[in-house]
Order: C-alpha cells, then sequence, then structure tokens
C-alpha cells in the first residue's frame, strides 16, 4: 500500500540544529521507516540560499521515504497542511546569557508562526517548539492559534531528560536503557527540575540507588540544569546535534507511545496537575499512545522536589507575564 506522505514543516532550517535535523528526518527517524515524508522548510530571507543549499545535499542523499521539499521565507506558505511543525528557528543565546534573555528578541517570532498554523496546518498538526525560550515560546504559539487544540503545542525537554538519564546511568554505572521513569519537571532553563525520586535504574528505585541527597542538590541538578551553558563554553555555539536528537526523540515518542513502565518529559499545557497554574506550558513526566499523550498523575511530591518544582513554575509564570507586557500574549 503506498501511504499519503506527512508534512513535516521545519522552521531555522538553515541553522545548526536543521542541517543536524533535516537528514535524520527524511531517512525516517522521526516518524518511522516506513513513513514517507515531505519536507516544508521555513527561512529568513538571509537564510533562503543556505536552506536550499540543504535542499540540494537532501536531494543527493536519494532518501526513499523523502517525496519532496519546498523551502519559503512566508510562514502562511510553510505550514500550509503541515501535520507536524518543527520550530526551530530562533536565536541561540551566546555565552554569560540566560535563555530567558532571549525572550524579547524570539519571543516575536512565535506569534506569527501560531497564527499561520491556526490558519493553514492540517487538523492533526502536532508543534514541538524547539527555540528558545522554548516553553514560552510555545505558550505564545499556542495562544495565537485558538482553533488548534492546546495540547498539540508542545516544548522540548526532551534534551534535559536525555541529559538526566546519561549522568544517572553513569553515576550508578548503569547503562541508559536500564534508566526508567525520569522526568523533567518545569522550564527548560537553569531551573528546571530533574527528578529520580520516582525512577527506577535496572529495577530499583534510583534516589534509594543513589543514596547521597547532597550529590543530587549539588552535582546531578547543576550538571544537568547548566548543560547548555557547559556546551557553550565548550563548544563556542549552543547544543546542535544532541538537540536535534532530542527532537527526533521527542515526536518519535509522541507519535509512536512510550514503552510499557516507562515514561518521559514534554513541556506540554498544564492542566493544573501537581499544581502547576493551568495554561502554562511546563515540563511533566508523561506518557504517549498513539499520538495523544497524558500526564502521569498520582506520584507523591516530597518536599526536595515540591521547592524545586515551584522555583521553575514561578519562572514560568515570571516569563508569562513578561511576554504579556510586550504584547505577544
Ligand atoms: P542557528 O542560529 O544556527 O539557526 C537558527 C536559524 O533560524 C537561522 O538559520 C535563522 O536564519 C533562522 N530563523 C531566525 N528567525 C526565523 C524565523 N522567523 N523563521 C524561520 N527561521 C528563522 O541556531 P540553532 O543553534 O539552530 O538554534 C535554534 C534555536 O534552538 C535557538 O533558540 C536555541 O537556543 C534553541 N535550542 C533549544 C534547545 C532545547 O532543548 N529546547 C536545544 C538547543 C537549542
Ligand atoms: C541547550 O539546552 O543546550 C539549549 O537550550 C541551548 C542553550 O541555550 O542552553
Amino acid at each position: 500500500m503506498t501511504r499519503t506522505p506527512v508534512n513535516v514543516t521545519v522552521t531555522g532550517a538553515a541553522g545548526q540544529i536543521g542541517y543536524a535535523l533535516l537528514f535524520r528526518i527524511a531517512s525516517g527517524q522521526l516518524l518511522g521507516a516506513d513513513v514517507p515524508v515531505k519536507l516544508r522548510l521555513l527561512e529568513i530571507p538571509q537564510g533562503l540560499k543556505a536552506a536550499e543549499g540543504t535542499a540540494m545535499e537532501l536531494d543527493d542523499c536519494a532518501f526513499p521515504l523523502l517525496r519532496g521539499i519546498d523551502i519559503s521565507d512566508d510562514p502562511n506558505v510553510a505550514f500550509a497542511g503541515a501535520n507536524v511543525a518543527l520550530l526551530v528557528g530562533a536565536r541561540p543565546r551566546t555565552k554569560g546569557m540566560e535563555r530567558g534573555d532571549l525572550l524579547e528578541a524570539n519571543g516575536g517570532i512565535f506569534k506569527p508562526q501560531g497564527k499561520a498554523i491556526n490558519d493553514h496546518a492540517a487538523d492533526d498538526i502536532k508543534v514541538l517548539v524547539v527555540g528558545n525560550p522554548a516553553n514560552t515560546n510555545a505558550l505564545i504559539a499556542q495562544a495565537a492559534a485558538p482553533d488548534v487544540p492546546a495540547e498539540r503545542f508542545t516544548a522540548m525537554t526532551r534534551l534535559d531528560h536525555n541529559r538526566a538519564v546519561t549522568q544517572l546511568a553513569k553515576k550508578l554505572g548503569a547503562s541508559v536503557e536500564d534508566v526508567k521513569k525520569l522526568t523533567i519537571w518545569g522550564n527548560h532553563s537553569a531551573t528546571q527540575y530533574p527528578d529520580v525520586f520516582h525512577a527506577e535504574v535496572a529495577g530499583r528505585n534510583a534516589a534509594e540507588a543513589v543514596n547521597d541527597e547532597k550529590w543530587l542538590a549539588e552535582e546531578f541538578i547543576p550538571t544537568v540544569a547548566k548543560r547548555g551553558a557547559a556546551i557553550i563554553e565548550a563548544r563556542g555555539a549552543s547544543s546542535a546535534a544532541s538537540a536535534a536528537n532530542a527532537a527526533i526523540d521527542h515526536v518519535h515518542t509522541w507519535v509512536n507511545g512510550t514503552a510499557e513502565g516507562d515514561w518521559t518529559s514534554m513541556g506540554v499545557v498544564s492542566d493544573g496537575s501537581y499544581g502547576v497554574p493551568e495554561g502554562l506550558i511546563s515540563s511533566f513526566p508523561v506518557t504517549t499512545k498513539d499520538g495523544t499523550f497524558e500526564i502521569v498523575q498520582g506520584l507523591e511530591i516530597n518536599e526536595f522536589s515540591r521547592t524545586r518544582i515551584d522555583a521553575s513554575v514561578k519562572e514560568l509564570e515570571e516569563e508569562r507575564a513578561a511576554v504579556r507586557q510586550l504584547g505577544l500574549l
């Protein structure tokens, strides 16, 4: 049976994440090895020539699943008929900046893109916002798309999740596949909270296996939360291949489901769960199935976790207030 191609729109296609992402989408790693895709690339006018060069390289790979590439600098064109949209295009921070410093520079990009998604995307559109500050940009885009169900707008904290999985596995001398049920709560920022209290490593409770609250507070959490800055310091540029990898993981898991007995972390619109104010886009533990997700319910939140979740959620509320001031909400 010939399947209809899935339209995947990628913004910031000529950027460093775009370059690491597009070839993996076209090879079937985003949606599955049997799912043909059409790529719709959105760039600003200055980025169009480089996007064309990347499209030439995509052609030169002769990917069997790639059924076409369109390039545009008009969001109304690039999002027309989109089934999946990866909003990557935005300025990255440089040394010494926090991601929140990008609010004014990048926030303005996401309102018109949300509107274009609202007016032109396919009914089953799923959106992942990667461009920073990702949670609040996702909120801006979602608010500009009142006809699209709010839960279709998500923000990427999967990179933080993957970073935390590796740090925990290393600490316990385990393999990354042995780590389950880890959670990133809150904002994709230095206030995020990687929570191991419900995590399991090779079937054992991770917090009990670590048995070292000092290591959690002083090493694990800061290492994960400040990893983006450490990469910028070391590479002289913000993370790209690992960010593209996380975007692939996020959408793949959303579409294909989480494994039995595990969950993942996604920035999603809060329904008030765990005391996170309704409407904020905050990272939660989620299970996914058949292209939908549910926030994992009923987890006991201890004092150590509560303080940290609240601090990150407070920052999200402050970012929401700041973009309201800027007229972006
Ligand atoms: P980059 O500067 O290499 O590329 C960004 C691209 O976006 C450029 O080609 C630029 O021309 C394009 N662009 C700018 N405005 C646009 C618009 N309005 N429409 C379409 N395209 C536009 O940056 P990068 O390293 O690829 O990073 C992109 C974003 O992703 C940054 O904001 C970065 O901070 C963020 N990021 C997020 C995560 C995460 O975990 N959520 C991880 C890494 C990077
Ligand atoms: C990351 O986490 O690597 C990205 O969000 C880039 C950054 O600014 O930290």
